[in-house]
């Protein structure tokens, strides 16, 4: 595997890969990887002949009181896990690679941004959708494959590869999760020991709702019920727990159509996020 950091080494590269004239994937990630990202690997290996792996944390999708500083970074381990998964090329930007001075343009996607985690985190998604985007032109693969447990965000991408007309194959592939059943994140390494336990609650409250709402009961009382069991088990704030349409992501206040169910909360200093599938009978 070659670990690259500036774009003329990049393209040369990646000059040399398409000269076979196969499929190339590209899996965006921040690095800290966990099996959640293996995952992603794994189906990119499965999809494309080659793979190209992007790590960049990328400054533009963290407010100003967000964890950047302290977002967890294992270049050399993840490097060697993806070495031994058999990823073609590791591309590590530097920041200034990424945005040169004068760098002056924002990638804004409307309508699926608005609620959820764009309510709670303004901003985010803009930073999101120009760094994908960076990529995406960058390497300009054939497809790129992204993981559920962000639900919005593979919803905003959807939205701006159809927009822009990127011609990219995005594939989503369902949440990994721990034995217990929390979904895989590189933001679980900040949970104490007694955060892990309690931060269970999260997936457990998705659960239990979606089983409620699926049975017919009401939808405003079961959340306000999920809500309420968070905040028992120590999660303050919770940002939301939100019924969604499953594609446009507008609230559902009666579930009648595939729906998704999110859900975002802080324990300790840890903001957490899940959701799950919630289908009509
Ligand atoms: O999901 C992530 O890790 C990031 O949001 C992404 C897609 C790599 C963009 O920085």
């Amino acid at each position: 595997m070659q670990t690259l950091r500036d774009l003329p080494a990049l393209r040369a590269a990646l000059r040399s890969l398409r000269s076979e004239g196969k499929p190339l994937a590209l899996v965006p990630t921040m690095g800290a990887l966990h099996d959640g990202h293996m995952a992603l690997v794994e189906e990119a290996k499965r999809r494309a002949a080659h793979v190209v792996v992007s790590i960049f944390v990328n400054p533009k999708q963290f407010g100003p009181n967000e964890d950047l500083a302290a977002y967890p970074r294992r270049e050399a381990k993840d490097a060697q896990m993806l070495g031994a998964a058999g990823v073609d090329i590791l591309w590590a930007p530097p920041v200034e690679v990424m945005y040169p001075a004068g760098f002056a343009t924002t990638i804004s996607v409307v309508g699926v941004t608005e609620g959820l985690d764009g309510a709670a985190r303004p901003g985010h998604f803009d930073g999101v959708a120009t760094v994908v985007t960076k990529l995406f032109n960058q390497v300009r693969p054939d497809i790129a494959i992204f993981g559920e447990k962000d639900y919005q965000q593979l919803a905003v991408i959807r939205r701006m590869v159809a927009d822009l007309d990127q011609g990219i194959e995005i594939i989503g592939l369902p949440t990994q999760r721990a034995e217990d059943g929390l979904a895989l994140s590189s933001r679980n390494a900040y949970l104490t020991d007694q955060e892990r336990k309690d931060a269970l609650a999260l997936p457990r409250a998705l659960g239990e709702a979606k089983r409620q709402i699926e049975k017919g009961t009401g939808v405003e009382g079961v959340i306000a019920g999920a809500i309420a069991t968070l905040a028992a088990h120590g999660f303050d704030p919770v940002d939301y727990v939100s019924l969604c349409d499953a594609a446009s992501l507008e609230p559902m206040a009666v579930l009648d159509r595939p729906a998704r169910l999110l859900g975002a909360a802080r324990i300790g200093k840890t903001r957490l996020i899940d959701n799950i599938a919630v289908d009509p009978a």
